[in-house]
């Protein structure tokens, strides 16, 4: 029983009370390995409604579990747009068959293939995104590079697996952003962060 620790940096006991803290996702579903802890979706969804997102980009959606977290914040601001975009097929339909027993007041926007072919060429814009596809330091680096110009004036990127074996803290530090070593399950976690400048003092969107 409890969430399953593979190479994560806390003990069981320890995931266990962080789960515990967590408590269950918003839609009831348990954390599945591979997705991210508990603890991390969470904090993704408090820096939602934080920063009064209204439209959000998760890149890498896979079961669905921190996108379940996002929809419940926008849907407590009141509404707003949630972009999944994912390169398994399967995972993309299972993500939007599970957030759509949710919620009315947000609209789920699917995006099947490679992240990179969808920021090249869409025109949608962003108050906050979670990137957590493919977590090699030159995808990562182009990710950004494309991402950076969709966003909104204020808004937040997020990325997991900043820590641990996949390294990125460089990679967000060159987009003027900072990283978070976290509790982590598996052999990469914590979290970067990038805001993007905004002329006013604070963003609220
Ligand atoms: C670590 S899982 C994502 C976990 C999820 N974001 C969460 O918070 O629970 C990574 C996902 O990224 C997807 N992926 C990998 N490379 C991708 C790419 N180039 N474009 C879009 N999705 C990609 C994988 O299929 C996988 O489902």
């Amino acid at each position: 029983m409890g969430l399953e620790i593979a190479y994560g940096n806390i003990t069981q006991e320890q995931a266990n009370r962080l789960e515990q803290a967590v408590g269950p996702a918003p839609d009831g579903v348990p954390h599945e390995p591979g997705g991210a802890e508990p603890w991390i979706s969470r904090l993704v969804a408090d820096f939602v409604i934080a920063t009064g997102a209204r439209t959000v980009l998760e890149t890498g959606c896979f079961k669905g579990a921190t996108s379940s977290y996002i929809l419940d914040a926008l849907e407590r601001l009141g509404g707003g747009d949630l972009h999944v975009c994912e390169i398994e097929l399967g995972r993309l339909a299972g993500t939007v068959w599970r957030l759509a027993n949710d919620s009315s007041l947000v609209s789920v926007h699917p995006h099947e293939g490679d992240v990179l072919h969808y920021l090249a060429t869409t025109e949608d814009r962003f108050d906050l995104a979670w990137v957590d596809d493919n977590h090699e330091k030159p995808h990562v680096t182009k990710e950004l590079s494309l991402l950076i110009p969709r966003m909104n004036p204020g808004g937040i990127i997020l990325g997991h697996d900043v820590y641990g074996s996949c390294d990125l803290q460089e990679v967000f530090a060159k987009f003027g952003g900072y990283s978070l070593n976290l509790p982590r399950l598996g052999a990469a976690g914590g979290m970067g962060l990038i805001q993007i400048p905004h002329p006013a003092s604070l963003a609220v969107f």
